[in-house]
C-alpha cells in the first residue's frame, strides 16, 4: 500500500476530490494548510531583495491506496491540479506498511 500526500492550491480541490472519486479511491483526509516551496511564497523574487519567507495558503489531501491504484492516483491529482504555474504544488509517496479499520478490526487492503 502506498500513503499519498498532495499539497496542492484551494482552487483546485473540488477537482482533485471529483478526480479521486472517479478513479474509486475509498477515503481522504483534507486539511487547510500553510507552506511554501522554491519562491519561499514569492511570486517573483529581486536580486538582493530582503529575505523574508511567506506562508501561503495550501490544501494537503491525503489519500491510503493499494501499490496498484499508486501511478493513477498520483496521475489522477497532477492532472486535476496542474495549471503549469509556480506554487501548484507537490505530490508525495510513501510506503504503507498497514491499515486498520477501528470498526472491524479488518487489517491491510481490505480495510482501505
Ligand atoms: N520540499 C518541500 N517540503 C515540504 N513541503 C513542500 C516542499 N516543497 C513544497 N512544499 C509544499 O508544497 C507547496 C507548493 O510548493 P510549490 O508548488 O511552490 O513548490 P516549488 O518547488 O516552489 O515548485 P514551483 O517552482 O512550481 O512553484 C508549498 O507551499 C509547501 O506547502
Ligand atoms: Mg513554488
Amino acid at each position: 500500500m502506498k500513503y499519498i500526500l498532495a499539497i496542492i492550491q484551494p482552487g483546485k480541490l473540488t477537482a482533485v476530490h471529483e478526480a479521486l472519486l472517479d478513479i474509486g479511491v475509498s477515503g481522504m483526509t483534507v486539511t487547510e494548510v500553510q507552506g511554501y516551496g522554491r519562491q519561499k511564497g514569492k511570486s517573483e523574487i529581486y536580486r538582493g531583495a530582503e529575505y523574508t519567507v511567506h506562508f501561503l495558503p495550501k490544501v494537503k489531501v491525503e489519500v491510503a491506496v493499494t501499490a496498484k491504484m499508486a501511478g493513477k492516483t498520483v496521475e489522477a491529482i497532477k492532472a486535476a491540479s496542474s495549471t503549469g504555474k509556480i506554487g501548484d504544488g507537490k505530490i508525495f509517496t510513501f510506503d504503507l506498511q498497514d491499515v486498520k479499520r477501528i470498526r472491524t478490526n479488518e487489517n491491510g487492503e481490505s480495510a482501505l
